[in-house]
């Protein structure tokens, strides 16, 4: 019989099953709506280790139903789905996934830039439509060169960008927290929130979600934009209030939005935002590609696997709760 019962919350690459399975009894949710909270409640109830997935709340309601647990992971960078103080209090480490996703989102947040600034997915959908052929001209785009993109949260993914934006001739400011130290070498200036609302062409969101951070993007910040500014979001839906996000389109208060999440995901079809002529939506594919989800998987079942042997994880969050 294996050592340790590991439940696993959601669709993960079967290259994480592999892994786990070589040590672990593994009770594993395939279907592609969440996972009922009853079901995972009984399942918990005798586990060591939980694969989680944004799908499921990692709250103390859970915590409670999972008196053997040891180790808790998630392949994804963000947790905001998971509240990492009742996992220190009961003990529990939990571990994400950073640095492995850096360079697949720094690529799709950059794509998104690229793509609204250049109309690439409306210029597909006029050759499809026929409007290439009917002889009527899209809409123009604009320049990236000499550009000033504005990005708040400027943290690894952040940086990546900013390499990226760079290299087509932009140029790159930020808003974070705290000022970086190596600023100099990431030839990016620190600027006030207000400042960078106010300055750039290109503002990109990459900030967590957090109870600071919710509905960071409001009508007063639209206002703050330039006219023809661009609003790229690449980090959590619920930071922008969707309702003021389409009033500031629709008004033409900013000119373009383009967003990788969205509030609720996935956003219906009929919502206002879908139906606007000026953004561009994609399903929240960051880190979405072969080798990063591999990577993401890998690291997570690693991490899984460190805490069943009661050895450090190896991308800690809560560092207080992790085994020494
Ligand atoms: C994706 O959104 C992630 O948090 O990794």
């Amino acid at each position: 019989m294996k050592k340790h019962k590991v439940v696993v919350a959601g669709k993960v690459l079967p290259v994480a099953l592999d892994v786990l399975q070589q040590e672990c009894e593994l009770h594993v949710w395939q279907q592609a709506e969440a996972m009922p909270p009853d079901l995972l409640y009984d399942w918990i109830k005798d586990a060591q280790g939980l694969f989680a997935t944004n799908k499921i709340q990692v709250n103390e309601e859970l915590l409670a139903h999972a008196p053997q647990l040891k180790v808790i992971a998630q392949a994804a960078v963000g947790y905001d789905n998971v509240n990492i103080h009742a996992c220190s209090a009961h003990g529990i480490p939990f571990a994400n996934t950073p640095g492995v996703l850096v360079e697949a989102t720094a690529d799709l947040a950059f794509g998104l830039i690229l793509c609204s600034a250049r109309r690439i997915a409306q210029g597909w959908e006029w050759v499809k439509e026929g409007q290439w052929a009917s002889g009527r001209a899209l809409p123009l785009g604009i320049d990236l060169f000499g550009k000033t993109l504005g990005i708040v949260g400027m943290g690894q993914i952040g940086a990546a960008v900013a390499r990226r934006a760079q290299a087509s001739g932009m140029k790159v400011i930020y808003h974070n927290r705290s000022r970086r130290r190596d600023e100099q070498e990431m030839k990016a200036s620190y600027v006030s929130f207000d400042e960078l609302l106010q300055v750039s062409d290109f503002v990109l969101v990459l900030v967590p979600l957090s109870a600071e951070s919710k509905g960071l993007f409001g009508r007063e910040q639209f206002r703050k934009m330039k006219p023809s500014a661009y609003f790229i979001n690449a980090a959590r839906g619920a930071i922008v209030d969707a309702q003021a996000l389409y009033e500031a389109l629709r008004d033409q208060t900013i000119a373009f939005a383009a967003m990788d999440v969205t509030d609720p995901e996935p956003i219906p079809t009929g919502h206002p935002l879908v139906r606007m002529p000026n953004i561009l939506i994609t399903p929240h594919i960051g880190s979405a590609t072969v080798e990063t989800r591999t990577e993401m998987a890998l690291l997570t079942a690693k991490n899984i696997l460190a805490g069943l042997a009661g050895k450090p994880l190896l991308t800690c969050v809560n560092s207080e709760a992790n085994y020494k």
